[in-house]
């Protein structure tokens, strides 16, 4: 899409904006931090040969932008962010919602595909994957057992693989073995599986709330009623909540994310995770678990699953290598606990296998020990990304926005002030090539109209600083044209094009 068809004219190349763009940059990735000093106007003139006026008209453009402030008798100051309150605990309906996917958001699935700058998919930029390393040992493997490729292989999966997954569970504690887990394509047929297993169509599972559109779907796929729990942005889904709402006997399987919840993304503290488990084993309630974001912590040391604190197979743990690994490969797994018989015979009905040849290769991989190592680098960078972005909300988003920085996973989850529709916030951003997901996308009740996700998954440019800069000035013009109590727009409204 040319910059035209991107809703704005590009700004002329002029000196002044080649240096501010320049500084813009260095802020964007942190090389000039918030409250640092810049250069006074003299020395960049002198430093960069530049005219006095050239570097002044440099420093307004940054200063419009919101980017830069101008203290007296003191001279251009990085912009410190403004500080925003968290969400709180979500309140969704507390009664079963039957889950209807809104064909009429099935555009916004794929509307990003289409967007010069796309915050809708979770899926990390190409440049994050160790893709020659997988192309070497997929043809090492296809040349050392040609075999494989003319045969079905095995339902349960390549048993090396397997091995490596129960290995590396030992590090949070899991405590199964190389037999207890099958392999599948993605951990969206884990999913499936384990909701094929333990449900009945009209039956209640109990959810987070938002939670992952993908996972609405498989409910409505199996004519299943979602009941939908409120969540906490930071420490997850309320357990007290929990606890009354399967009192009655209504509801038949829980799918949680504990760690790193799309789109939410908390994380659940180990003690909460441990209620959770007792509790619904007491009430004989599988807990389908879903830890594809697990390895995605920021900090410290992985977060437990809540897998590790079941002691008799009433967690049905899935996950797969398709966000650390090779999202191309949908190589996922479960280890299915007490119906790992089942899910066997449910997975050879399914699609009876995955691709051998898949699954050898990441097992070579996960033996040459760079796994490890990808997923330090791989964490770093994430980290990275999700910190400018939550930067850029802070700095361009309206005031009374909420939001919180997610201590694992790359999706930022943002409350914008009431009487906002994030639905025709993103028809306008879609006007001007910028995509995210809307909130509603979240929640069969359709509830969080007014919030919105934004997947941090590339590397962080001025290109995504100045879109998410948009989406706030637009929110901003939204909230003045239908202003509400308590709401205001922020300081800055600055309609610089994006690039
Ligand atoms: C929460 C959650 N679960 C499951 C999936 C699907 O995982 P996979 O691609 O391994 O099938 C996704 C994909 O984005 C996800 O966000």
């Amino acid at each position: 899409m040319n910059d035209l068809a991107f809703g704005h004219r590009r700004k002329a190349d002029t000196l002044y904006h080649q240096l501010a763009e320049e500084m813009a940059q260095a802020i964007a990735a942190g090389l000039l931090k918030p409250g640092e000093k810049l250069p006074s106007v003299r020395k960049m003139s002198s430093q960069r040969q530049l005219s006095l006026s050239t570097v002044m008209e440099a420093y307004r453009e940054l200063e419009d932008r919101g980017l830069i402030e101008a203290r007296p008798q003191s001279g251009f100051y990085v912009r410190p962010a403004q500080a925003m309150q968290i969400p709180l605990l979500t309140q969704p309906p507390q009664t079963p919602s039957r889950v209807i996917t809104q064909a009429e958001f099935w555009p916004y699935h794929v509307g990003g595909a289409s967007a010069r700058v796309d915050f809708s998919f979770a899926v990390l930029a190409p440049e994050h994957y160790p893709t020659q390393p997988l192309q070497r040992l997929l043809s090492q493997v296809s040349r050392h057992a040609p075999e494989i490729l003319a045969d079905y292989g095995r339902p349960q999966g390549d048993p090396e693989l397997r091995r490596h997954i129960a290995r590396r569970s030992l590090a949070w504690g899991g405590q199964f073995e190389a037999d207890d887990v099958i392999i599948t394509q993605g951990c969206l047929e884990a999913l499936n599986l384990c909701l094929r297993a333990v449900t009945r169509p009209g039956d209640v599972v109990a959810i987070e709330s938002p939670a992952y559109f993908g996972l609405l779907q498989i409910l409505e796929s199996f004519n299943l009623k979602a009941l939908e729990i409120p969540t906490h942005p930071q420490t997850g889904i309320s357990v007290e909540a929990l606890e009354l709402a399967t009192r009655n006997g209504q509801v038949q399987a829980c799918l949680l994310l504990p760690n790193f919840s799309n789109p939410i993304g908390c994380l659940m503290p180990d003690e909460a995770k441990r209620r959770l488990v007792e509790l619904l084993d007491s009430r004989n309630i599988p807990l389908i678990e879903d830890d594809l974001y697990g390895e995605f912590f920021h900090h410290g040391e992985r977060p437990r699953p809540a897998k590790a604190f079941d002691r008799t197979g009433n967690v049905m743990l899935c996950s797969s290598f398709t966000k650390t690994l090779a999202p191309g490969f949908r190589v996922g797994w479960v280890v299915a606990g007490r119906w790992q018989r089942e899910l066997e015979k449910l997975k050879f009905i399914n699609t009876f296998s995955t691709p051998a040849i898949l699954q050898q290769t990441i097992a070579r991989f996960l033996e040459n020990g760079g796994y490890d190592h990808h997923l330090r680098k791989l964490r770093r960078a994430v980290c990275e990304q999700v910190e400018h972005g939550a930067a850029a909300v802070r700095r361009y988003f309206p005031a009374n926005t909420r939001f919180t920085v997610p201590e694992g996973g790359f999706v930022l989850w943002i409350e914008l002030p009431e009487g906002i529709d994030t639905l025709q916030l993103l028809q306008r951003c879609l006007q001007e090539g910028i995509a995210f997901s809307p909130g509603e996308l979240f929640s069969p009740s359709r509830s969080y109209r007014n919030c919105l996700r934004i997947c941090c998954v590339q590397t962080w440019t001025t290109r995504h600083e100045k879109a998410v800069q948009r989406i706030g000035e637009l929110a901003a013009e939204m909230l003045l044209q239908a202003p509400v109590a308590g709401a205001t727009a922020p300081a800055v409204i600055d309609p610089t094009p994006i690039k």
